[in-house]
């Protein structure tokens, strides 16, 4: 144990020099030129931790005559004195001088451990930030992913309704040869000096051009050829949306329903052949999400439940509310989970599908979208009948206060 530092100096009173000793915290005595005259035991050990062997007066060089000023003149001063990256050393001091003689009684406090936490907390800090980031990586590379997996749909789904708005067109040029080729027989039958006597020969022209069937069958190939583009430009909507996300990255109210239905629509090319699909939706108040990803989760759970069903089937899509809660569930009559698979559903490249089938980030994906929307996503399954995956999500998210930690994953 160091001893404490003592000098004959007349100024200190014996009990005040006493009193100091007995502390715990080290306790520094100095005139108003700031010579140390005390330094008790528990400064002396702090000094010798600082600088070994230098003494208590290594303390008082510590600090920049600055900080001296600041700490005479407020009683407090707390700062690095030992800007070292591995162990720096951070001290506080607190300061009572006497206004007459300017004595001056310092309690110093070793706070680096303080400042280490700090550093450790900030650290911290950095590598949620870091997480933070990377995860929106692996959710855009999930998206990439899915929306590389569904392009051969899409494809196919876009070019069926051009395709037949193309011959729509061809056919409509057809028409319209037709129609002018007749037009022109009544200017001319018109503009003749008898425009009677040709009477004969239009209705035989109108006969042969097939100008009835024409325009039986005009609107209908006008309003096949208009439903095509706009199925054309939904479906690119869908796709729009779909790329927007962590672009928009405040929750907003948003129609889940409305979502799930878009969502629907881009991997319906997946689904038609073999499956049945139910819509039981209970109308749902607008939701404080981030639709991009809340509709990432729906692609997940309908491709999942796509691909579950390997011949026919049916989906069954169903929402509903309860309390200040909504859920949607997407149920399939698929193969079904196998109890030992439960638990590892959400583990990231947990994947029972061939490779190049599946990566097995898709319900990972999904499991962190809905924890960060404070909800979650509760599976039941029998194996052979089919599974119901169902999101559950608060329709406001609780403020920033009074956010309780993720959910855990059940
Ligand atoms: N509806 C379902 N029916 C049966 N099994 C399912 C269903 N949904 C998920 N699974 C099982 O959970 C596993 C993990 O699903 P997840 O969506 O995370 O990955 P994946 O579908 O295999 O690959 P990815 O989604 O990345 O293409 C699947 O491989 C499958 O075994
Ligand atoms: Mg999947």
């Amino acid at each position: 144990m160091s001893q404490p530092l003592v000098t004959d100096s007349p100024l200190w009173s014996r009990d005040a020099l006493w009193a100091g000793s007995a502390l715990a915290f080290p306790v520094l005595f100095l005139d108003k030129t700031r010579a140390l005259h005390h330094a008790n035991a528990a400064a002396c050990a702090l000094a010798e931790k600082v600088q070994p062997g230098a003494g208590p007066q290594a303390l008082v060089g510590l600090i920049a005559d600055s900080d001296w000023q600041h700490a005479f003149e407020t009683g407090y001063w707390k700062g690095v004195v030992r800007p070292d990256p591995e162990h720096p050393l951070m001290l506080e001091l607190h300061c009572g001088q006497s206004p007459d003689s300017g004595h001056c009684i310092l309690v110093v406090v070793d706070i680096s451990e303080r400042g280490e936490r700090q550093r450790q907390y900030e650290e911290l800090q950095r590598t949620v930030q870091r997480l933070a980031t990377t995860q929106e990586q692996l959710l855009r590379s999930e998206k990439m992913a899915s929306i590389g997996q569904l392009a051969a749909g899409v494809a196919h789904e876009i070019n069926n309704p051009i395709g037949y708005v193309g011959s729509n067109l061809s056919t409509l040029q057809e028409y319209s040869t037709a129609l002018l080729t007749l037009l022109d027989r009544y200017h001319a039958a018109l503009f003749s000096e008898d425009p009677l006597a040709g009477r004969s020969e239009i209705l035989q022209a109108r006969r042969q051009l097939d100008i009835d069937y024409i325009l039986g069958d005009l609107p209908n190939l006008l309003r096949e050829s208009r439903e095509g583009i706009e199925r054309v430009t939904k479906i690119v909507q869908d796709l729009k949306d779909f790329s927007r996300i962590g672009r928009d990255q405040k929750m907003q109210p948003a129609d889940l329903l409305q979502g799930l239905d878009s969502t629907l629509n881009i991997v319906w090319n997946d689904l038609k052949y073999k499956v049945r699909l139910e819509k039981h939706y209970t109308p749902l108040p607008l939701v404080e999400c981030l639709a991009s990803e809340i509709n990432q989760v729906f692609l997940n759970l309908l491709l999942n439940a796509s691909q579950a069903i390997e011949q026919r089937g049916t989906i069954v899509l169903a929402s509903g509310q309860e309390g200040d809660e909504v859920w949607i569930s997407v149920t399939d009559t698929g193969c079904g989970i196998p109890p030992e698979a439960m638990p590892h559903l959400f583990d990231p490249f947990f994947t029972t599908k061939p490779i190049g089938r599946g990566t097995g980030l898709g319900l990972a994906i999904s499991y962190s979208i809905i924890a960060k929307h404070h909800g979650r996503i509760e599976v039941t399954s029998k194996v052979g009948q089919g599974s119901t995956f169902r999101v559950v999500l608060p329709i406001r998210q609780p403020r920033q206060e009074d956010a309780s930690p993720l959910p855990s994953q059940s």
